[in-house]
């Protein structure tokens, strides 16, 4: 399916457009308090004076949302009578959104991630507010279970329309930003070396992981061309992983967040040196049918993307990049915590990952992350 990414310099006709051409009369808007920031608030809210459509605004879901929260953004498009989705976010936003664009036209009577997905017609804007997830050109959305991560993946979940404004980034805060963009170089990376990737994913990743690094001064200073990139980066990232996945860096890093609420970009890219780290001893482990020395070239393209020689060049600049941003790895408490790390990993679902990694292997990773 073909995205149709809006002019930022023209979003508001642009958008009007839109609705006229599909006859919209009610938009669920599916999106956090940062919409108050945004002049596009103005333009959503006038819209039952100006175009007579109604506007139903969802915020009852929170950062790694619940599966009870896309049930409760379904009651909210149905009571509604909505015909269009709009979501305005970071991943949580979008991914809510995506989930019930999927869901609506499901049996309420069953648990919707019970049921095959029949892709339906309502149509998804998307606007994110983060440089980093990626989510608005992926089909996959992340919600939890009583607490377990679960993906859903569904191609027909692609949102219909995207617009990336780089004004939107100005109200984030250093550390949000920071760690968004390490999400944007773990997408791009990680996808890069996947054993799923291709000539076609490893252009998009090359891209977004040179993107990310040259212009991570310019962003950090909310310079708008910086933004621009960035945001440029991170949808090109989601753009490679909608082929590839992620690997091993994201499988560790979720348990991290929901224990020590590191954020998730954080916590990605304290998993992904350590696994770097790690493969380039254990390449005799190569999971890649195109084999090690194929690995070996990956790795090398990878750092000089990144403006290194070597992988070990790249991985300590990457160090530095979280030293220099104040992103510190959290401190364990105790091995009962431990182990609900290495057991939040199955290790069967890391086909895609380069190296094979054994449960033997994710607790010698952990070691390192932890500095135990
Ligand atoms: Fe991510």
């Amino acid at each position: 399916m073909k995205q149709h990414f809006l002019d930022d310099q023209n979003y508001e006709s642009e958008l009007i457009t839109i609705l006229k051409e599909n006859n919209v009369k009610s938009i669920l808007l599916v999106c956090g308090h940062s919409i108050e920031q945004l002049d596009l608030n103005q333009l959503l809210s006038d819209l039952p004076a100006t175009l007579d459509i109604k506007i139903t605004r969802f915020m009852d879901f929170e950062p790694n949302p619940r599966y009870e929260s896309t049930v409760a953004g379904v009651h909210a498009f149905q009571e509604n009578d909505c015909d269009f989705i709009i979501a305005v976010g970071g991943g949580s936003a979008l991914d809510v959104a995506k989930c019930i664009k999927l869901f609506h036209t499901m049996d309420a009577t069953t648990n919707y991630l019970e049921q095959e997905i029949i892709p339906n017609d309502t149509k998804l804007l998307a606007i994110p507010t983060t440089a980093g997830t990626g989510s608005e050109s992926t089909k996959y959305s992340i919600i939890y279970v009583n607490g377990e991560k679960q993906t859903v993946n569904e191609q027909s979940s692609l949102p219909d329309y995207v617009l990336l404004h780089p004004v939107v980034l100005n109200s984030l805060s250093d550390y949000q930003k920071k760690a968004t963009m390490m999400d944007t170089l773990c997408h791009a990376i990680e996808s890069y070396w996947s054993v799923k990737s291709s000539v076609v994913s490893k252009k998009y990743a090359g891209i977004a992981i040179s993107s990310a690094i040259q212009n991570a001064e310019a962003y950090l200073l909310n310079l708008e061309d910086g933004n621009r990139v960035m945001l440029d980066a991170a949808n090109i990232a989601g753009q490679a992983i909608n082929y590839t996945q992620t690997t091993a860096a994201h499988a560790m890093c979720y348990k991290i967040t929901t224990l020590y609420g590191a954020s998730h970009g954080h916590a990605a890219m304290l998993c992904l040196t350590k696994i770097w780290s790690y493969m380039l001893n254990h390449m005799d482990l190569c999971n890649d049918p195109r084999g090690s020395e194929y690995l070996f070239t990956t790795f090398q393209e990878i750092a000089s993307f990144m403006g290194c020689d070597s992988s070990e060049q790249a991985i300590d600049k990457l160090e530095q990049m979280m030293e220099d941003y104040d992103l510190k790895n959290p401190q364990i408490q105790s091995m009962d915590e431990f182990y609900k790390l290495v057991k939040s990993v199955n290790v069967d679902r890391l086909q895609n990952h380069p190296v094979k990694l054994e449960e033997v292997d994710l607790i010698r990773i952990y070691n390192k992350i932890f500095g135990l």
